[in-house]
């Protein structure tokens, strides 16, 4: 297939190739991880040039002002995850976010300067290679530095994306991000070239100088005096270079489950979405869906009623368990599963506690990529600046934009972040805990053979679009490509409503579950899901979803 600078078309069907294979959000950044595997580099090299390529030509979510979960397999058979994940500044509190009345004030979390998490993707990358890496650091993290001098084409969707969110960036910025606006208010369009010198330079200093190059120096003390310029003096950011210096990625256990022999290894807290995942596949297993059908009243009820459950407890019992003891072990109990489901009847819709849930902001603007190598080394990373953009401050001086990853926490009781998933104590915001998550960068093995590996986008949709890919491939039978781009419906507990892609059901079968009182809401886009398959014949099949710009290319 095509590829190279300019290369704009994304990949709409599953790609088959012996030695490689990158499935990522954008062209480009696969291109740029292919390359590193062509010159002999592992997964995890691929990893961390592909990450440092979609901070330049994604920026929507691609990042190193942001943080990110890897779940890994090496050629060996054995697991890893790292959590780069952003964490609270030293000075966070748990009312950062409310008035002297303890309302909540508009927006306060979700953009500008007080909703920046401190990053963790630099640190993250370091450890990767530090751990994993075959070649020498400059080398990957070159061709992104090339990428931000140069310049990367724009798709259609990413140029409408930058168009969309210019007044914010003017707005919220007290400098003007030349490299993100066009002048005179022309609107980018497909085809026009993207350049960054800042951030190349910013890029450059962590080549030539590692964690220092972005925790301390230069890069530093730029993010700290951004965070003395917002707009509005409240709304002036807190992170400090204490914070920054202090922040350390953790290696941690894989969360591992298991539904009808499959082996899944998927992400621990502080994330939800692998307990999610476990607890709604413990929730169904007993119920034939397969015989069923994909589009069967009752398989979808069944999967519908479990996704609620599993939101219910995410409100209360997830969170960083750093800080927060989880109860893992009974929320991923089969008999506290199955007893969760006992009040579950195929003859009505459960009702969700009344309980005010907003407004849910469709936002895909996370990104997963997943990766395998010629010796059988699979990496599977969800990145994020959490909403587009993140808090759309861009470092002045350093070209990048900060997260605003701190919406992620409880900020209130009850109270719905951007997703509009709700929480309460054990997600409160404390200083240096992680906010809780629900990226699922997830590995499927059988018999000790890796089958396929799997993540997506999309805040609170993440687990169920990777919930949905898994049942379609492994109780429906369907190839990965086709299990991908099949319609994706959500439930989340709050709001009580069923939220469907188009065409996820047909009318007669939404009447006949409306009947029994479930409700429905169209969403535009439901995840967008990467994944690499195993093909029988050993070689790498990778299907990247066919809803936007992502592409797999192999090699
Ligand atoms: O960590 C999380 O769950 C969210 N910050 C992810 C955000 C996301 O997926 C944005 N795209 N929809």
């Amino acid at each position: 297939m095509p590829c190279g600078v300019g290369f704009l078309q994304a990949q709409k069907e599953a790609v088959i190739a012996e030695n490689g294979m990158v499935t990522s959000a954008y062209p480009e950044a696969s291109r740029i991880g292919v390359e590193i595997l062509k010159k002999g580099g592992n997964a995890f090299d691929a990893l961390i040039a592909t990450e440092f390529a979609l901070a330049v030509c994604f920026p929507i979510a691609g990042n190193i002002g942001g943080g990110g979960f890897m779940v890994c397999r090496t050629a060996q058979g054995e697991y890893d995850v790292l959590d780069y994940r952003e964490k609270a500044p030293l000075k966070a509190h748990e009312k950062m976010y409310l008035d002297a009345e303890g309302n909540v004030i508009d927006q306060l979390s979700q953009e500008g300067h007080l909703a920046v998490g401190v990053p963790g993707t630099v640190d993250g990358m370091l450890k990767i290679h530090q751990k994993y890496g075959s070649l020498p650091f400059k080398d990957l993290i070159q061709p992104a530095i090339d990428l931000a001098y140069q310049g990367y084409v724009l798709t259609q969707y990413e140029a409408e994306n930058l168009n969309k969110y210019r007044e914010d960036f003017l707005r919220i910025n007290t400098h003007i991000p030349h490299q993100f606006i066009k002048p005179e208010g022309i609107p980018w369009k497909a085809g026009d070239t993207v350049r960054q010198p800042e951030l190349a330079q910013t890029l450059e200093r962590i080549r030539d100088h590692g964690r220092a190059g972005f925790y301390e120096g230069k890069t530093a003390d730029l993010i700290v005096a951004e965070m003395q310029s917002p707009t509005q003096p409240a709304r002036r950011g807190i992170i400090t270079h204490e914070d920054l210096k202090n922040y350390q990625a953790v290696w941690r256990k894989p969360l591992i489950g298991y539904y009808k022999g499959y082996k899944i290894i998927t992400m621990p807290p502080p994330s939800s979405g692998g307990i999610g995942l476990l607890q709604i596949l413990g929730m169904i297993e007993k119920y034939p869906i397969a015989k069923w059908g994909v589009r069967d009243k009752r398989t979808l009820q069944v999967i519908i009623e479990a996704e609620r459950r599993f939101y219910a407890d995410r409100a209360t019992h997830m969170a960083d368990a750093d800080f927060y003891k989880v109860p893992l072990k009974t929320l991923l109990d089969k008999q506290y599963l199955q007893n969760r489901m006992k009040d579950f009847s195929f003859e009505k819709a459960g009702i969700s506690e009344n309980i005010t849930a907003g407004n849910i902001i469709e936002s895909e603007e996370t990104t997963h990529y997943t990766i395998a190598d010629k010796w059988g080394n699979v990496v599977c990373v969800t990145t994020t600046l959490n909403d587009a953009y993140g808090s759309k401050v861009v470092v002045k001086g350093a070209g990048f934009f900060l997260n605003n990853e701190m919406d992620d926490f409880s900020i209130k009781p009850g109270f719905p972040n951007l997703y509009g998933a709700i929480g309460g104590k054990a997600n409160a915001i404390a200083p240096q805990k992680r906010m809780l998550s629900s990226m699922t960068p997830t590995i499927v093995e059988k018999d000790n053979q890796f089958l396929f590996a799997l993540g997506s986008p999309g805040g609170t949709t993440i687990p169920t679009s990777v919930l949905q890919v898994f049942l379609n491939v492994v109780e429906f039978g369907m190839p990965l490509q086709k299990a991908i781009d099949m319609p994706r419906f959500h439930h989340q507990w709050q709001p009580d409503v069923v939220f469907l892609e188009k065409d996820a059901f047909d009318k007669h079968l939404i009447e006949e579950l409306e009947k029994l009182g479930y409700r429905f809401k169209g969403r535009k886009i439901i995840g967008r899901v990467n994944g690499i398959r195993k093909l029988k014949n050993g070689k790498w099949e990778g299907c990247a979803d066919s809803r936007k710009d992502d592409t797999a290319i192999g090699y």
